[in-house]
């Protein structure tokens, strides 16, 4: 209903002849569109040198510098547990987080800072169709509705990227740049970053890993072989791949080896030649006895005495195995599955009078030789076995461009550390928690996940919204509990100990009132109102993931919920089931008591917190012990309850909200 605009059709036409004299650049009323670059335009017409800006190599887009304020923006958001939708929630050690992935990134930063190994993601590939969420902070929310009707059940913004905006790579480029900003500091000095994307921003994408990672940091820009039948054809060529960009952050020391072919079998024993494998000592991050009770178990030594899993360090360790692995039975029954050796402590330490242990390792009887990997990727799954993957677990298709489980293995193989975190934070169907899960039942291995999805709507009349599936976060988290049990029933003895569980996490906002953060600006006729600084619809276990969100505590450490009932001048303590409700209303004598990670951090969150309770939490000596501001039962408590904890728990340090 309008007329034709010149300028656009000007631009059109100009583009046809010199397309590399049009770039995306801001207008007049500072908007990104589509316009000329004149100084490229004067030199195309000019044989000498035309003065213009300085020239620099460098990667620019019109919004980059919003992109790096998006990424250093701080939020007021928080975490909000969800039970009902989580599995073996006060135990397992991998999240699902469900936000926008930006916050998601922004309230990990404290906890999970240079401790992340792996990141996988497969963002929207800015086909034109694909959504892309709009970060656009500055812009306000009115604006905002009148320009665009796209949002989502949470009110959250989204928009369709599409090629005739005008905008169309830097509006991309400014929502991917902030996140792989924020992704870097998450990753350790030994991580990996993996990325997936096709033809049509993959140039930009590198630009910008080579930008925040180093291009001296890139391990391969892989081809992978998407559509085994040559994809679809575009002018005459056949696009059947993707890219797999890989970086590390930086030290390619964590590479692991693909394991093939030759090896010398310079070992033998009654059964044959062997050569040794690993060793079935845990080592690294979560190697302790406390860490898995259960694999501290004695192991017959050749000399006939027992053997216990001693770390280096002389502290007690444990088995990467535990007793119920196949391996272990036969080893029980006297079989020689295990190549010995007698390593002496770090340091000349003795333990229990040696200075020296027994050490297990694994026999390798096949004839194989570590290799470097091949980054032609060919023989890693497709999209179609992606889908089929999908179809096998849920009878249909739920989700239209899911990565197959295979490719995502081979990501996951190439750092050596099977203990460690993985995140992918464009979860989609989660692909990637069901590739950490198969990863772990192979070589029982302990490695975490970290999924982020947003909440999307699944589309209108598609197989997922007619199945009942609301959102995407929705069908990723059925995906994780499908996949669990498939994989842990086809492992079988190897399985058993698998952590088929996930803490469900939502990104909400604060969870106090604004007070909080500006008591300067509280009216005084709102007081009153006040008094509770924590908004109203807020539990208990909202509050103590906040907690642990502030103090940096990791969010995947077991938590231990208790009620507390004082009777007759005794206390009785219960642990409720994993989702029954203890109630936010504590009756006079019942509190609602959490222990993270034994005595890491204890809290009690309730109303009418007296010395008894303060004297009987100072008991068990936590690190940490948190209350609420007004949920002392009297001032006096409040102002005792220093007292208490420094006589009876000095190492205590003591907080309240
Ligand atoms: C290409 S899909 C990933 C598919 C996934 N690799 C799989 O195998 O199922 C990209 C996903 O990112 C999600 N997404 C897009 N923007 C997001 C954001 N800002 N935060 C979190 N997730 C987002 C989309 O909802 C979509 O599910």
């Amino acid at each position: 209903m309008h007329s034709i605009d010149v300028v656009e059709d000007n631009l059109a036409k100009l583009a046809d002849l010199f397309p590399d004299c049009i770039t995306e650049t801001r207008d007049e009323n500072g908007n990104i569109a589509r316009g000329v670059d004149f100084d490229h335009f004067r030199q195309a017409f000019s044989s000498r040198i035309v003065e213009g800006p300085q020239e620099r190599y460098q990667l620019n887009w019109p919004g980059k510098r919003e992109a790096l304020l998006t990424a250093n923006a701080p939020i007021a958001k928080t975490l909000r547990p969800c039970r009902e939708e989580s599995v073996d929630f006060d135990t397992t050690k991998n999240l699902y987080i469900e936000g926008d992935n930006l916050d998601a990134l922004k309230l990990l930063q404290e906890t999970y800072l240079g401790k992340v190994k792996m990141i996988y993601i497969d963002p929207p590939y800015n086909t034109g169709k694909d959504f892309i969420y709009e970060d656009d902070f500055a812009e306000d929310k009115d604006a905002y509705f009148e320009r665009s009707m796209q949002v989502d059940e949470e009110g959250n913004r989204l928009v369709a990227n599409s090629e005739s905006n005008g905008r169309f790579h830097s509006d991309w480029l400014r929502f991917i740049y902030s996140r792989i900003k924020l992704s870097w500091n998450l990753l350790a000095d030994d991580g990996i970053i993996a990325v997936t994307i096709d033809d049509g921003e993959v140039f930009q994408f590198g630009k910008v890993l080579d930008e925040i990672f180093g291009p001296g940091n890139r391990l391969a820009c892989a081809p992978w072989l998407s559509e085994a039948s040559g994809g679809k054809e575009k002018s005459g060529l056949r696009t059947g791949h993707e890219y797999l960009l890989l970086y590390f952050k930086r030290s390619s020391e964590s590479i692991s080896q693909e394991e093939r072919s030759t090896g010398e079998l310079n070992l033998r024993d009654s059964a044959g030649p062997y050569r040794k494998g690993r060793e079935l000592m845990k080592w690294g991050g979560t190697s302790l006895r406390s860490d898995r009770p259960n694999q501290f178990y004695p192991l017959q030594a050749p000399d006939g005495t027992h053997a216990l899993p001693y770390r280096n360090d002389g502290k007690e360790g444990h088995w990467r195995w535990g007793k119920e692995n196949p391996e272990i039975l036969k080893a029980f029954l006297g079989q020689e599955i295990f190549h010995w050796e007698k390593r002496p402590f770090d340091d000349s330490k003795t333990v229990n009078g040696e200075t020296e242990r027994w050490v297990p390792y694994e026999k390798i009887r096949d004839i194989k030789k570590s290799v470097g990997w091949s980054t032609w990727l060919d023989k890693y799954g497709t999209n179609a076995d992606a889908t089929r993957e999908l179809k096998d677990l849920f009878g249909f298709k739920p989700f239209d461009t899911p990565k197959p489980t295979s490719l995502i293995n081979w990501v996951i193989s190439l750092h050596g550390d099977d203990d460690c975190i993985v995140v992918d934070y464009f979860s989609g169907s989660a692909s990637t928690a069901h590739a950490v899960l198969k990863a772990n039942a192979d070589d029982h291995g302990t490695r975490k996940f970290i999924m982020i999805q947003l909440p999307e709507l699944c589309p209108d009349e598609s197989p997922a919204q007619k199945a009942g599936y609301k959102t995407i976060a929705d069908i990723g988290k059925e995906r994780i509990r499908r996949a669990g049990q498939k994989v842990k029933e086809e492992a079988g003895l190897n399985g058993v100990n698998l952590d088929i569980g996930f803490r469900v996490l939502k990104i909400d906002s604060s969870n106090m009132k604004d007070v909080y953060y500006s008591p300067d600006t509280a009216e005084q006729a709102s007081l009153l109102d006040q008094i509770g600084n924590v908004k109203e619809d807020r539990t208990p276990e909202d509050l103590l993931f906040q907690v642990m969100l502030d103090w940096g505590v990791d969010l995947s450490l077991p938590i231990m919920r208790q009620q507390w009932i004082m009777d007759n001048g005794q206390w009785t303590i219960s642990e409720p089931g994993a989702t029954e409700d203890i109630g936010t209303e504590s009756s006079a004598g019942t509190f609602e008591v959490f222990f993270v990670d034994e005595n890491a951090l204890a809290c009690c969150f309730d109303d009418g917190v007296s010395e008894d309770l303060i004297k009987e939490l100072a008991k068990r000596q936590p690190l940490r012990a948190v209350f609420r501001d007004s949920g002392f039962a009297s001032d006096d408590a409040k102002i005792n309850a220093e007292q208490i904890f420094k006589q009876m728990s000095p190492g205590t340090e003591v907080r309240s909200i």
